[in-house]
């Protein structure tokens, strides 16, 4: 438990906790108020000493029953699309930093409602919305593509040959385009604060003849500044160093990794055990495929509590499959100190960021159900899903 809010004994918080594990339905994706606040409270903390502006990315951290906890930390938010600014503009009460590879005709008139900032992937879309935009006070950037990142999976690296995100130097020509006031460049995944420092120094030597011309530099996503380890006092340092060479500059980081980052689990029930081939595997009520999907896309193995990752001679081990017929919705193998048990709980850890803001419903599997443990840890459940979810979709 990273912190407990402060109307809460840890003895009150055990004694709820224990109660609100028997009461959460599975499979659940629940998130731990506690750990989130910790989150909250490490970002809070950089955005003061640097001087910047932190947003929360939907795309990664829509958990929006949360809204007005991180809006008590954060500067607001960053979407991707009509959807997430209407989202958050309801439910955090802010207008977004707003970003999209393309906008469409028919959803801007809206989308300029909810937005404060507008950021356009070409020349073209720039030409053919900001002057609307404009008209409505919203402040209009450019995303750049600076050709810098150390990202290893070509699925998550904006940089790749031929990438469609953001304008390269070599196509924005040596006068900016009447009215763009910021540059919006996202290239991090995962990563640490010295890969941002390397970035930054790509993107002056880049792009740093129009910086002094501008008010904002977003520089994205990607910034797991939650992970245990992250070079905290590094990042601060970095990020004053370049507001010192530019201090036209208001500097916004967008991450939503490291907001939801280890802030909670999905819930699943081990539903069968099978034999196969000298595999032992147990299928859960949840799926890898619909419900974790970046462990497979990224991919990674998931940890399991209680559980050791690295499989251990002499010890119960298993394969989890999920419930759909993927034949590769599967993963393993993890080992038990006791054997599994049909009814048995499985915790996958970490698993609210990037998880339900991209589940499917193939096979017509039912989604989880979603809630909280709250600061006080008693659990709360704010939805569950059944079949108008899925036929909704269709
Ligand atoms: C433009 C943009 N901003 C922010 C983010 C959030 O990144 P992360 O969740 O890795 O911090 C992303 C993620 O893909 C992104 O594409």
């Amino acid at each position: 438990m990273a912190c407990l809010g402060t109307n809460y004994t840890i003895s009150n918080y055990l004694t709820n906790i224990k109660m609100a594990y028997s009461n959460i339905p599975s499979p659940c994706y629940v998130l731990e108020e506690n750990l989130l606040i910790s989150n909250l409270e490490l970002l809070a903390s950089v955005r003061q000493r640097a001087g910047i502006e932190i947003i929360c990315a939907l795309k990664g951290f829509s958990f929006y029953h949360e809204f007005p906890l991180v809006k008590q930390y954060l500067d607001g938010a960053t979407a991707s699309s009509l959807n997430e600014a209407r989202l958050a503009f309801e439910e955090m009460n802010v207008k977004s930093h707003v970003y999209s590879p393309a906008y469409l005709e028919s959803e801007f008139t809206e989308l300029k409602n909810y937005a404060s900032h507008i950021s356009f992937n070409s020349l073209r879309q720039y030409e053919t919305f900001a002057s609307r935009a404009m008209q409505l006070h919203i402040s209009c950037g450019i995303r750049i593509n600076p050709e810098y990142a150390e990202v290893e999976t070509e699925m998550y690296n904006p940089c790749i040959a031929g990438s469609r995100l953001g304008i390269r130097r070599a196509d924005l020509g040596t006068i900016l385009p009447a009215g763009i006031e910021g540059f919006h460049s996202h290239t991090l995944c995962e990563n640490d604060s010295y890969v941002l420092s390397r970035t930054l120094a790509v993107i002056d030597e880049k792009f740093g003849e129009f910086l002094p011309q501008l008010k904002w530099l977003n520089l994205g996503g990607g910034h797991l500044i939650t992970r245990e380890g992250y070079d905290v006092d590094h990042l601060v340092k970095t990020l004053q160093d370049f507001k010192a060479k530019y201090p036209n500059l208001t500097i916004i980081l967008e991450p939503g990794s490291a907001v939801g980052w280890q802030t909670g689990f999905l819930k699943s029930t081990v539903l069968d055990i099978v034999e196969s081939a000298g595999i032992t595997v147990a299928i859960v009520d949840c799926s890898f495929a619909a419900h974790m999907p970046d462990t497979l896309e990224m991919p990674y193995k998931p940890r399991i509590r209680y559980a050791n990752s690295e499989p251990e001679i002499g010890k119960p081990t298993y394969r989890f499959g999920g419930m759909t017929c993927l034949a590769g919705d599967f993963y393993g193998d993890y080992s038990f100190d006791k054997a599994l048990q049909i009814g048995d709980e499985i915790i996958f850890e970490d698993m609210i960021h990037y998880t339900m803001v991209k589940t499917t419903t193939f096979n017509g599997v039912n989604l989880p159900s979603i809630g909280k443990i709250d600061q006080a840890g008693n659990f709360v459940l704010y939805k569950s899903f059944g079949y108008e979810s899925y036929k909704d979709r269709l």
